[in-house]
């Protein structure tokens, strides 16, 4: 893997080089400096016209290895590394964990280096990776997300990231995060900080709610992101929802009743949300009107 300027750079600068550097540097808008480990494909300096959204930097080692922990990446995962550069995050989850998957970098340079990377790596069979700009990669193969961008870059994606992966796949992303829609976990390494979020089902909306006793009322949901409020009307009970919580597929909420808090914990799937103790009957279907709305909060 290649850090700091190359090699052959060092003859150029001997002769004089340093100036043209600066002036390309300031050519380009000094686009492709960033804060740690900054580096840039020759061809971004040169060219200067990549529509580089972030610009380069490595994540280190250590991190590389808490993100795909966090993620808990393994064998079954299909990994999409957006924005990949030399595809050290990528390559680490097919090498050191069995994964597969697709690396997008719109730096043709950093994207043959990820490529002669991966085969150095004995991983070529299992990634691919292409130039691409990460806003036009389809989302819905991938069980795993990761990103190194910005703030701005992150909130971009999301709408992307929520209405095409699947409930239950994961994001992680180093340093940055997505606003509103807080991470599950946040881990440090060093200076360094990853988040990992869970993809939610979406459940917003009025749900026809079968109680253990056979009882039909209604469950009305108002979901954010992983979390999610409403109440739930029983008879002439209208009981408001506390700690709504989703994770991936998995629903979780409570209702006080008067003889006390009632925990719900169930799967969402296929329009149906059933409880996970096989030995619960309590049910809910989407009401009719509902059907088909599954558009989720962005
Ligand atoms: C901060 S670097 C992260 C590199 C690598 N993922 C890592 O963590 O080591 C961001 C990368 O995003 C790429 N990039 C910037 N804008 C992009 C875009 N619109 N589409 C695809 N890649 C982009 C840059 O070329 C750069 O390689």
């Amino acid at each position: 893997m290649r850090w700091g300027l190359r090699a052959s750079w060092a003859p150029h600068l001997a002769a004089g080089g340093l100036t043209l550097l600066v002036g390309l540097l300031v050519v380009t808008g000094l686009g492709c400096l960033s804060v740690t480990q900054s580096r840039c494909s020759l061809s971004s300096l040169v060219h200067g016209r990549l529509d580089l959204d972030v610009p380069y930097a490595g994540t280190r080692p250590a991190v590389v290895d808490r993100m795909l922990e966090a993620a808990r990446v393994g064998p079954s995962d299909h990994v999409i590394d957006l924005g990949t550069g030399d595809g050290r995050i990528l390559i680490a989850a097919a090498r050191d964990r069995g994964a597969r998957g697709l690396g997008v970098d719109i730096d043709p340079v950093l994207i043959g280096e990820a490529q002669e990377n991966a085969r150095r790596a004995g991983v070529a069979d299992r990634v691919r990776f292409r130039v691409e700009n990460l806003f036009e990669t389809p989302l819905s193969d991938a069980t795993v997300v990761t990103l190194f961008l910005l703030p701005e870059v992150n909130l971009r994606l999301r709408p992307r990231l929520l209405s095409q992966l699947r409930p239950g796949s994961r994001i992680v992303s180093h340093a940055f995060d997505m606003g509103e829609w807080r991470p599950d976990e946040t881990h440090r390494v060093g200076g360094a900080r990853v988040h990992l979020w869970t993809v939610p089902a979406q459940v917003d909306g009025v749900w026809r709610f079968t109680d253990e006793a056979g009882r039909v009322g209604e469950l009305r949901i108002s979901q954010r992101f992983q979390a999610f409020t409403g109440a739930l009307r029983n008879g002439d009970e209208d009981l408001p929802i506390a700690r709504g919580r989703l994770t991936g597929d998995r629903i979780d909420f409570a209702v006080a009743t008067e003889a006390g808090s009632r925990r719900y914990a169930g799967r969402v799937s296929g329009g149906r949300i059933v409880p996970t103790d096989p030995a619960q009957s309590w049910h809910a279907e989407r009401g009719r009107e509902e059907s088909g709305d599954e558009t989720p909060q962005t």
